[in-house]
């Protein structure tokens, strides 16, 4: 486990995980570029997610909505007139802030307790804290700050050649509505019985007033989203299910147990709307944060949806012969946020020996960006190591290095988290064996050049 953000930030951007975005021009304010090992992960986050949550769950199906939606589904959803943060300026310095960032920065430092949510609190309680308690601006130190007014955090764009209030459309704030929108055509077309899931992995955009802490918070950011569909009154039980899959799954994926927690809402947080709803937070270096949010949401995004669309979104149960507009469980879960967890908890600064350190990235092989590094023990050996690494690529993403001492070519692939080194020697030539080099326990063993694709099919799986 990493125990500073900036340790992160500086691997991530000097091993090609991620970088500040439009570097060569400045940069453009909290934007992230993935780079070349970046991608690897990410893509590797999505794939385990849609293996568990999608293929292999005998519930689900996936689908793939438009990032552009017709305004109206955001006006029905609630977010037009409610999905807003509130915004406060400094009068001093002008930094804006996010007034209830403020509050819950200064309760943690102050180490004080407050009456429920931050969240839940009106714009006056939240003022009134903030001048009451005289919390100063991050930024010049003064308690001299406007009134706190919404902003809204949806992101606005035209449509089309003219730019009038007919051709505004938002980028879409969560994927979650997409589903909504489609789910009678995914439950004909499927032809899925109740209870049954819609999932789906892709961009959101939200205009958000301080993103901050590298990944974790981001103006736009890709989301893994489930909606479950199931009978009112079985809503608490699959909530409960989800919630427990979801935490196997991480645990699956290599997060410990001691960096993880579920925590619960209780009434005064829960949304008017919801029966029940858990954040799984999970340790980062700047302290706990949501990783993942599940919530029961009733039915009220499809009774929302049939009222302003007025297509019946029912569903007729034709065992009990019963029409019912179903409930919902959404598990909702960021993939730069998890991205940027496997990084932190992978991270070690390993002693061994005297003095000597190295730094390892312990990813589950199934998330590691490079599964298996080829390095030939000489430049002469080129050929024999070039046709293993032609081999294994067919299958796992592979790195072929030829390049300075083994032992700095072995710490190199620690650094980047590649689970398994092949060395091609002399011997190899002969015996038609290599070496396998485990990261973790540096241990090494003998395999046989035609059972190398087995021998890792076996060992790269959750
Ligand atoms: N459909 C429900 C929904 O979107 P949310 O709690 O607003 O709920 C779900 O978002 C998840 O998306 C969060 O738990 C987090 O992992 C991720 N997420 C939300 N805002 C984010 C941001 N600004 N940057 C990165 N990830 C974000």
């Amino acid at each position: 486990m990493v125990e500073s953000m900036d340790k992160i930030v500086a691997l991530a951007k000097a091993r090609g995980f991620v970088y500040p975005g439009s570097d060569i021009y400045g940069g453009l304010a909290n934007t992230w570029d993935y780079g070349n090992l970046g991608v690897e992960l990410k893509n590797n986050v999505k794939s385990a997610w849609w293996a568990r949550f999608i293929r292999e769950s005998p519930y689900n199906v996936g689908m793939d909505s438009a990032i552009f939606m017709n305004p109206q589904v955001w006006v029905t959803s609630g977010h037009v007139g409610g999905f807003s943060d509130p915004l406060m300026d400094c009068k001093d310095c002008r930094e804006r802030f996010r007034a209830d960032q403020l509050i819950e920065d200064y309760v943690k430092k102050a180490g004080v307790d407050v009456e429920g949510s931050v969240d839940s609190w009106s714009n006056e309680e939240v003022m009134a804290y903030i001048r009451e308690n005289q919390i100063p601006c991050p930024s010049c130190g003064k308690c001299n700050f406007t009134d706190v007014r919404q902003f809204n955090l949806m992101f606005k764009t035209f449509q089309g050649v003219t730019e009038d209030a007919k051709s505004e459309v938002y980028l879409r704030p969560e994927t979650a509505q997409g589903i909504f929108v489609n789910f009678k055509n995914i439950q004909r077309t499927s032809r899925k019985k109740i209870p049954f899931g819609i999932g789906q992995i892709g961009k959101a955009f939200r205009n958000e007033i301080t993103p901050r802490n590298f990944t974790f918070r981001m103006r736009e950011f890709e989301q893994m989203e489930l909606e479950f569909f199931c009978e009112p009154g079985t809503d608490l039980q699959w909530f409960e299910y989800w919630k427990n899959h979801a935490v196997e799954w991480l645990k699956d994926l290599g997060l410990k147990d001691e960096e993880l927690r579920v925590r619960d809402h209780d009434k005064e947080e829960l949304s008017f709307y919801s029966n029940a709803t858990s954040d799984i937070e999970f340790l980062y270096p700047f302290g706990w944060g949501e990783l993942w949010g599940i919530a029961d949401r009733t039915d009220y995004d499809l009774k929302r949806h049939q009222e302003a669309s007025k297509e019946d979104l029912t569903y007729f149960d034709d065992e009990k012969k019963e029409k019912y507009v179903p409930y919902v469980i959404e598990p909702s879960l960021g993939v730069d946020r998890l991205a940027l967890a496997l990084l932190c908890s992978a991270y070690e600064e390993e002693t061994i020996g005297e003095g000597d350190v190295r730094n390892v990235l312990h990813f589950h092989p199934v998330i590691a960006p490079v599964k298996v590094g080829v390095l030939p023990l000489s430049k002469k050996l080129g050929e024999g190591a070039e046709a293993i690494y032609r081999a294994l690529s067919g299958h796992f993403n592979c790195e072929y290095d030829d390049r300075g001492n083994i032992g700095r070519r072995y710490r190199r692939q620690d650094e980047i988290g590649t689970p398994y080194c092949v060395t091609y020697d002399f011997d190899s030539e002969t015996d038609a064996s290599v070496t396998v080099r485990d990261r973790d326990t540096m241990e090494q063993e003998r395999v046989r050049i035609d059972e190398l694709v087995e021998y890792f099919r076996k060992k790269i799986v959750i």
